[in-house]
């Protein structure tokens, strides 16, 4: 299993409200996952809470490309790139796996998890660096 993420690490906080509880909340649905998963749980429910971890990272993708778009950030093209590349992804991998694929499905949640929590160090910290020290 996975060690407990501290979403409360300095490096997890971008210092909005809403973007820091979604952060929060996609976080915890993977380590959720990959706890069932690792309980040996890959049943349709398990399928159906990846649809729902998925739906959410949209939504959470959605808000934070608009918070950009508002703020005419000039590197959002390329961010939006990067959020597409994990729905795309993450898709991808789950669309293809059989319920019962055990390790691959675990490895792929933890490759998501990884990419999801160094996305939101380097690449959403830019992005609320920016607006924090444009609005000072
Ligand atoms: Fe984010
Ligand atoms: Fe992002």
């Amino acid at each position: 299993m996975i060690a407990a993420i501290d979403m409360t690490d300095p490096a997890l906080v971008m210092g909005h409200a809403s973007i820091d509880e979604q952060h929060r909340a996609l976080v915890g649905m993977i380590e959720e996952l990959d706890e069932r998963m690792a309980r040996g749980e890959f049943g349709q429910g398990v399928l159906d809470a990846i649809q729902g971890m998925m739906a959410y990272a949209a939504t959470h993708f959605d808000d934070e490309e608009s918070l950009m778009r508002e703020a005419e950030w000039p590197n959002q093209a390329e961010h939006r790139a990067m959020h597409a590349e994990f729905m795309q992804k993450t898709g991808g991998f789950f669309e293809d796996a059989p319920a019962d694929s055990e390790w691959t499905s675990l490895d792929v949640l933890r490759f998501l998890l990884h990419w999801l929590l160094k996305h939101i160090k380097i690449e959403d910290r830019r992005f609320f660096d920016w607006l924090t020290e444009r609005s000072a």
